[in-house]
C-alpha cells in the first residue's frame, strides 16, 4: 500500500500535476537539488530516485545519457546539477510535453481522492528506445 502510494506520487509528478503537490506536500524541506525547472523545488530524495530510476528504465539507457561527467575527474559520478549534456534539456521539454497530454487528453482517469492519473508516460512511447522515432 505504501509502495503503491509512492508510485502515484512518483507517476503524478511525473504526469506533471507538478503544481499541485509542491502546494500540498506536507513538509516543506529545505530544498535538496540545486537545478530543478520542470519539478517541484521542494522534490524529496526518495521522489527523485524514483522518477529517475523511471527515465531510466523507459528510455533503457544509464544516468549519464542525459548527465555530464563531473568536471573534477575524481569524482566518479555524474554532475548532475549540470545542464551540460543536450539530452538533459530534451528531457525537460519531454516532461511538460508528457504532463500537457495528460492534462488536456486524459483528464479524466482520476483515482478514489480526484487526483489525477498520468495516462501517459515516458515509458508509453519509448518502451526501453531512446529514439522511439526510429524504426
Ligand atoms: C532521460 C534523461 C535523464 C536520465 C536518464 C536521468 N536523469 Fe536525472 N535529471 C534529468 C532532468 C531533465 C533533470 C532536471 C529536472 C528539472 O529541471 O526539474 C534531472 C535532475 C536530476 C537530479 C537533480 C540535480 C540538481 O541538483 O538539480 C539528480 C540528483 C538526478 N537527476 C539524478 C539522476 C540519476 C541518479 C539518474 C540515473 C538513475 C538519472 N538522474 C537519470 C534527466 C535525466
Ligand atoms: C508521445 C511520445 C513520447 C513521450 C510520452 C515521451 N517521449 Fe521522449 N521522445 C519521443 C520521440 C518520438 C523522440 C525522438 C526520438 C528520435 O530521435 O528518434 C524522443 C526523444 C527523447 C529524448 C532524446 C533522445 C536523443 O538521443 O536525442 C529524450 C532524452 C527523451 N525523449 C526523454 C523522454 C522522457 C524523460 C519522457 C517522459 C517524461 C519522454 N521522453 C516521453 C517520444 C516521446
Amino acid at each position: 500500500m505504501q509502495n503503491l502510494r509512492k508510485l502515484t506520487v512518483a507517476s503524478l509528478l511525473i504526469g506533471g500535476i507538478i503544481a499541485g503537490i509542491a502546494a500540498t506536500s506536507p513538509k516543506a524541506d529545505a530544498p535538496h537539488y540545486k537545478n530543478l525547472k520542470v519539478l517541484p523545488k521542494n522534490t524529496t530524495h526518495e521522489q527523485m530516485e524514483q522518477i529517475m530510476g523511471g527515465f531510466k528504465n523507459a528510455l533503457g539507457v544509464r544516468c549519464d545519457f542525459c548527465h555530464a561527467p563531473s568536471k573534477d575527474s575524481t569524482v566518479h559520478h555524474p554532475d548532475f546539477a549540470s545542464d551540460d549534456k543536450p539530452e538533459k534539456n530534451i528531457a525537460r521539454q519531454m516532461m511538460k510535453m508528457t504532463g500537457k497530454i495528460n492534462k488536456k487528453y486524459f483528464s479524466d482517469n482520476k483515482n478514489d481522492q480526484g487526483e489525477r492519473i498520468p495516462t501517459i508516460t515516458c515509458m508509453t512511447c519509448h518502451r526501453g528506445n531512446p529514439h522511439p522515432g526510429e524504426k
